[in-house]
Formats: structure tokens, C-alpha cells, sequence
């Protein structure tokens, strides 16, 4: 007998053929260069040097809300951002997927619906799907020129809302593009969302890491909701690790402060001991991110040298981890995604992965800077041969 499976689970439980071949050479102990990696660690970046020391205790005073220091650190962070935060509307998850779900629990009933961008990050749609809600997915345009900006087509967007639309996701700055959103069109998002009571849940993980002189993303001028954590402002996916807080355009409403305690009671899933070595990061935020942010400036030099009047066209980002290059090509970019993995052992995404319409490979700017060169040059190569 089959088991039901329920219609958020409409997609093939096959994995896809990259999946496949990288366990494959995984199993076999092959050799990648992994132009994926999420994590400096991997990368090999080391900073344990200023990694405090994880508490060996008992101690345990469980808070929805989470420990006070660490709160108070996550405050003073954003106040040298410019921004000044409630402290009574802030809160600790597990990370920024834990936020996103209790987010969503939290303001949607099955079967409301919810506005994606694309390209954009994966993840959202799955957490929404598990919730039963209806995504819908809007695609941004790209405004080329020396002040290039990513934009949301107004109309397309009114044209996706419903009485049901609860909730308007936005990553602010976007992966893998690294892009924020052009000031005039941010205003006339701001003003349909609005008109139609619709909360904007915006993840600014990469907020920290910018390339350009474009400043710190602004808050919005709505109800809105602000995500981050340590597994980028520290580079430290592991350690799990994350916050969200609320921004109310006038009055604070109390009751939804009361119900996301309710629902955080529920998990209490932030480990303790990480809560209390949590606050001690802060004071290294400078040392940690300034390594990083010299691979990824040593990465995106090396592109702009390797990758002039090429048939690889790369999106230089404002900010993040990830770099988008165009490719011109009558092949998927999933295909030749897979025959970089099988034949060169170079495992990179296919722009599908993120919702691309465009040929478009996405590759992380942490990655070691020889094995992202060697890399190039072999993917330049086989472009010169006419793919
Ligand atoms: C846009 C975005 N948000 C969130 C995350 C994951 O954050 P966390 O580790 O806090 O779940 C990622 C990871 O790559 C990401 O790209």
C-alpha cells in the first residue's frame, strides 16, 4: 500500500541527477571543487581565534524570548546600523528557517496565500508549502546601467494579490543576486502593501556584506519584519543561531507579542549554552567579517580578470556570499551543471535552482580563490568551444 502523501508534497521524491552524481563521486571519494559552499569554514577560513569558549553547564532558565545579553548585543548591533529596535520585539530562533515558519504560523491560516520573488532563495517555498499556504511567485527585472537595480513590476504585483495574500516575502539584500530594490519602486511596493494590509517579512543576512557603496538596507515604512543570524553575520551556520524582530508603522499590538512568546514557548529550540557564548561574538563582528569579506572581494577580482568579453557574463552584487553569470547557450543550465560535475568534478548551481528564467549559473564568492580560478578557466574553455 502506498502511503498518502498530501498535495504540498506534489513534486517527484526522486532526487535530481546532480544530486545523484555528487553522491556518487562522494561515495568514491573524489575530488570536487564545491563552488557552492554556504560556509567560510569550508572555504577554509579560520577564525576560531575569536570564537568564545561554549559554556559546560547545567544552567538552564528557559525564555521564549531568549537571554538578555544576547538580545541586548543583537540590539546595539543595529543601532550601529541606524536602526532602533523595541526590545520587547525581538526575538531568538534556531535560525532564520525556525523564524520564517513561526512567521508564518503565526500570521496565516491553511490556504491563505503569500508573494515570492524570483530569482530568489529556495527555501521560502518550501517552509510555506509545509504550512499549506499558497505561494505565489512574481519575477524581478533586472534595470541594467552603472546604477543597476533589481525591480517588482507594480502591476504584476497587484495583479498577484488576493483577499488571501497574508504575507509578502523579500530578501533584502536578494541571493544569489545581491541586489536590493531601486528606492522609487521600494515606495510603490510600500504603498500597495499597505492598501492591502499585507505584513513584508525581510531577510537581511547578507545586509553585513557589501561590495559597492550602497549603504545599509533601510527599514520600510509598513508593519514589517526584519531576519538575520549568525550563520552569516558570523559566518557560523552551525552554531544555529537566529533572530527576527517586529517593526509596527504606528501602534504596537501587544497580542501578537503574546502569541509568537506562545508559539516560541512551544519549541524553546535555541540551545542555552550557545545563548550565553552568543553575546561574547559580537565584539569580534569586525575581525571575523573583514576575513571574509577579503575572500569575497579576492573572488570577485579574480572574476572581473578572468571574465572580460566572454560568452560568460558575470552580475557583479552589491552584497552576499554569490555571484550570478549569464551564459549564452542552447543547453539547460541543469545539464551543464551536470557534465561540470561528471566530466571536470566541478560542482556549481544551475540558475533553475533559484528560479532563474535566463541561463545563469550561481557560484559562491567563499570559495578557496585557486580552486574558483582553475574552475573559470575550464568552464571559459568549454563556452569557447560553442556549447
Ligand atoms: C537568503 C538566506 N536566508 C537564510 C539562510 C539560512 O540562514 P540560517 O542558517 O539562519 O537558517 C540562507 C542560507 O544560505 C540564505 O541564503
Amino acid at each position: 500500500m502506498n502511503w498518502p502523501v498530501p498535495d504540498k508534497f506534489s513534486f517527484p521524491a526522486e532526487e535530481n541527477e546532480l544530486s545523484r552524481i555528487l553522491k556518487s563521486k562522494k561515495r568514491n571519494h573524489q575530488k570536487i571543487i564545491d563552488l557552492t559552499i554556504s560556509s567560510p569554514y569550508r572555504g577554509g577560513l579560520d577564525f576560531r581565534e575569536y570564537l568564545p569558549k561554549i559554556p559546560i553547564t547545567e544552567e538552564y532558565f528557559p525564555d521564549p524570548k531568549g537571554e538578555s545579553n544576547l538580545l541586548h548585543s543583537i540590539l546595539l548591533d543595529y543601532h550601529s546600523h541606524g536602526r532602533s529596535v523595541e526590545p520587547d520585539s525581538i526575538f531568538l530562533t534556531s535560525g532564520t528557517s525556525e523564524s520564517i515558519s513561526v512567521l508564518i504560523k503565526l500570521f496565516t491560516n491553511p490556504g491563505d496565500e503569500a508573494i515570492l520573488l524570483s530569482p530568489g532563495y529556495p527555501l521560502f517555498e518550501e517552509l510555506l508549502n509545509w504550512e499549506s499556504i499558497r505561494v505565489k511567485k512574481l519575477d524581478m527585472e533586472f534595470q541594467p546601467g552603472i546604477k543597476s537595480f533589481w525591480r517588482i513590476n507594480i502591476p504584476s504585483l497587484e495583479k498577484a494579490i488576493t483577499s488571501k495574500t497574508k504575507l509578502f516575502f523579500l530578501v533584502q539584500p536578494n541571493n544569489p543576486t545581491g541586489m536590493t530594490l531601486n528606492p522609487d519602486n521600494k515606495r510603490e511596493v510600500e504603498m500597495l502593501l499597505e492598501k492591502h494590509g499585507i505584513l513584508i517579512v525581510l531577510d537581511e543576512v547578507f545586509s553585513d556584506y557589501n561590495h559597492t557603496n550602497k549603504s545599509y538596507p533601510e527599514e520600510w515604512d509598513v508593519n514589517s519584519i526584519y531576519l538575520n543570524g549568525i550563520s552569516k553575520k558570523f559566518g557560523l551556520p552551525g552554531w544555529k543561531l537566529g533572530w527576527f524582530y517586529i517593526k509596527w508603522k504606528e501602534k504596537k499590538d501587544k497580542s501578537v507579542l503574546d502569541r509568537m512568546e506562545h508559539i516560541l514557548d512551544t519549541y524553546l529550540n535555541v540551545s542555552y549554552p550557545i545563548q550565553l557564548a552568543g553575546s561574547q561574538l559580537f565584539q569580534f563582528r569586525e575581525a571575523i567579517q573583514s576575513r571574509i569579506r577579503n575572500r569575497l572581494q579576492t573572488n570577485l577580482d579574480r572574476l572581473r580578470n578572468e571574465l572580460k568579453d566572454e560568452s560568460i557574463r558575470p552580475f557583479f552584487p552589491d552584497f552576499g556570499w554569490y555571484i550570478p553569470l549569464k551564459v549564452e547557450t542552447g543547453f539547460s543550465t541543469e545539464r551543464l551543471a551536470e557534465f561540470l560535475l561528471y566530466h571536470e568534478d566541478i560542482y556549481l548551481y544551475p540558475g533553475e535552482f533559484f528560479g532563474f528564467k535566463e541561463k545563469f549559473f550561481v557560484i559562491s564568492l567563499l570559495s578557496n580563490e585557486e580552486d574558483l580560478q582553475s574552475s573559470i578557466v575550464k568552464i571559459k574553455n568549454l563556452f569557447n568551444q560553442k556549447l
